[in-house]
């Protein structure tokens, strides 16, 4: 997903977007540029590769002016190259543009152009906005006409910024269908636009989020926000809490490190304001869930993707225990083509981090046209799944900038859990005394999660152990279960080891042939359950010459003897341990992809949210 960085005010663009743009860093981008208005002329600098590189040639040929615009790509059409890099500018030189996502039909836009003599300098679908927007211009109109038409002609799901030296005051900018947010940022005297809140936290707190299909004309002293149909907007302006620092690495080396460590605060946070431990009740005021709905609810689809079905996974676990209704986890981009069995009793629960991201928001669409009730678990404050839901519990966990997911994996165990908690308390089938002892067991959670962090001396010494292996099963029963797709997930996306998550009963049936002294194979085995059978797997690895790394709870000789390696947690009670358990999991990758060297918060060809198919 790109990053973008818009201001109108009177100072210097460049300096507030490039320290905008190093914000976005994050969300992966192999070239980036910056556009700025300077005595009426428009003024472009633009490089392939990390933002360094554009930093470096804004030294050696700085840009002054404003209004301007920034825009870090993540390729799409088109290869990284400097040609390719935003922003474009159109041939009369008069218009210039940054955008993410795709424009569906710009190859009849780009052949409808090329026949009027527009001649095209990139490889890019984006090119064709700025040349559109400039022929519209041609026509006498106004700028905020010409970009009008220009929104309503391009198809796709688009986020559009654009600056004419006809009207050099004001940035206007629209976001058509779900590619990534778009923020307007309110300050004194000049204002800002940014893909992410980040971006802009140090100037404003003060934030609008545009909603689909909704245009910003922008000056430093105003905002007009109107669908681009021309109906005027009343925008609700949100202030955001959390701090810019929130959004720095402080003291860790990545932000991965720092938000597996701010799981404890995050958890607490997710915590906040929602349990009546003196009552045992859980309390969910965004989801509008009444005692009647919570009655007729019949079924629940879990929908997402990535680690955030993983921990869909595990809320199917807990739903069904605690509440007793089915609960079917389908990963976003197969529900929204599975034409999903969905009635108005049945709850789309959709899981997303970013709340951006384009399968997870397409299935809640399909949720929301078969007419079923729509709520989301979401960390991104005003993102697309915030807003589009019937009801939402926010992860509440502040912004998540590794790639690789880490809180905003454990924060939503917790909200399932109290979501089941809530929703068994609303259809009467659990009784006060459970209720009260399910509720108490989230007091311990903070604390469990603080102890695991003191473990990572430890973990970091079986990573030096596993640096060099070129695959790893990872296994798990029951409720952790989903740990294993969690864990393997995330030393695949950070060190680029396959690793493979697998029920560990199903071995048996095939995979366990793929087990001899070189490939690892590592057993979640806590005291739950399914304690048991993971013993025996753990014999089953160790006959046949695996090396075992096991996750165990503290004081199991058990394991101890059998293991080759122990990742040690304490003990919790069993509907809560996949929190627990998937902790020294996520330092275990961090760390194996830190001994080798590789780029842990920007992994390869990973965006931190993926708003495209
Ligand atoms: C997880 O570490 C990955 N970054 C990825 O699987 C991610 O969880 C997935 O893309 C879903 O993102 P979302 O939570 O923002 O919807």
């Amino acid at each position: 997903m790109c990053g973008i960085v818009g201001y109108v005010g009177p100072k210097d663009a460049t300096p507030i977007i490039i320290n905008g743009l190093k914000r976005l860093e994050y969300r992966g981008y192999d070239s980036a540029g910056v556009a700025v208005i300077n005595n009426g002329q428009i003024d472009v600098r633009r490089d392939a590769g990390k933002l360094q590189q554009l930093v470096d040639l804004l030294g050696k040929s700085p840009l002054t002016g404003a209004p301007g615009i920034g825009h870090t790509r993540w390729a799409t059409h088109g290869a990284p190259s400097a040609r390719n890099a935003h922003p474009h500018v159109g041939n009369t030189g008069k218009m210039v543009v940054v955008h993410n996502g795709i424009v569906e039909n710009f190859l009849e836009l780009k052949e409808e152009l090329g026949a009027e003599g527009v001649i095209f300098n990139s490889d890019t679908d984006t090119e064709t906005i700025v040349h559109l927007a400039e022929h519209n211009k041609a026509a006498g109109i106004s700028f905020e006409e010409a970009a009008r038409r220009t929104f309503k002609q391009i198809e796709g799901a688009n986020v559009v910024l654009l600056l004419s030296t006809d009207e050099p005051d004001k940035i206007i900018a629209a976001r058509i269908g779900n590619a990534g947010g778009i923020v307007v940022g309110l300050g004194e005297g000049e204002n800002y636009l940014a893909s992410d809140i980040p971006a802009i936290l140090e100037h404003t707190r003060r934030m609008i989020f545009l909603e689909s299909r909704q245009m910003v004309v922008l000056t430093k002293d105003s905002f007009r926000i109107e669908t681009i149909d021309g109906e005027e907007v009343k925008p609700e302006i949100h202030t955001i809490a959390f701090d810019a620092v929130s959004a720095e690495k402080g003291e860790y080396r990545h932000f991965m490190q720092k938000e597996i460590h701010e799981q404890v605060r995050a958890l607490t946070d997710t915590l906040a304001g929602r349990v009546d431990f003196k009552e045992g009740r859980i309390r969910l005021p965004e989801l509008n869930l009444t005692p009647e709905l919570a009655k007729r609810i019949q079924r629940i689809y879990i929908t997402a993707c990535g680690t955030a079905a993983y921990a869909g996974m595990v809320g199917k676990y807990l739903i069904e225990k605690i509440a007793r209704i089915p609960v079917e986890v389908v990963i976003g981009s197969e529900f929204r083509y599975s034409d999903p069995i969905v009635d108005e009793n049945t709850v789309v629960l959709a899981i997303s981090q970013s709340g951006e991201t384009a399968d997870t928001l397409a299935a809640m669409e399909e949720g929301r046209k078969k007419g079923g009730i729509v709520w989301s678990i979401v960390n991104a404050i005003g993102s697309q799944a915030m807003r589009v839901a019937d009801g939402y519990i926010s992860m509440q966990t502040g912004p998540e900038i590794g790639v690789a997911s880490t809180k905003a994996f454990t924060a939503p165990l917790v909200d399932q859990y109290m979501l089941a908690i809530l929703l068994a308390d609303l259809r009467g089938v659990i009784d006060e005394k459970t209720r009260r002892e399910l509720v108490s067991d989230l007091r311990l959670v903070p604390d469990l999660a603080g102890r695991v962090m003191d473990s990572e001396a430890d973990v970091e010494k079986v990573a030096h152990a596993l640096k060099d292996i070129k695959g790893c099963l990872y296994l798990g029963r029951g409720i952790n279960m989903p740990i294993a797709y969690e864990g393997a997930l995330k030393l695949k996306e950070i060190s680029y080891i396959h690793a493979e998550g697998y029920p560990a009963g199903e071995m048996k049936h095939g995979p366990i042939a793929l087990i001899d002294e070189e490939m690892p194979v590592l057993c979640i085995t806590p005291k739950d359950p399914w304690h048991e059978k993971m013993i025996s797997q753990i014999q089953q690895a160790k006959a046949r010459g695996g090396m075992v790394i096991a996750v165990a709870t503290e004081g199991d000789d058990l394991v101890k003897n059998m293991a080759d390696h122990v990742l040690w947690v304490p003990e919790a009670p069993w509907m809560l341990s996949p929190i627990i358990t998937v902790l020294p999991l996520q330092m275990l990758a961090y760390h194996i992809a830190t001994i080798r060297g590789l780029d842990v918060d920007q992994p390869r060809n990973l965006a931190k949210s993926v708003t495209v198919e």
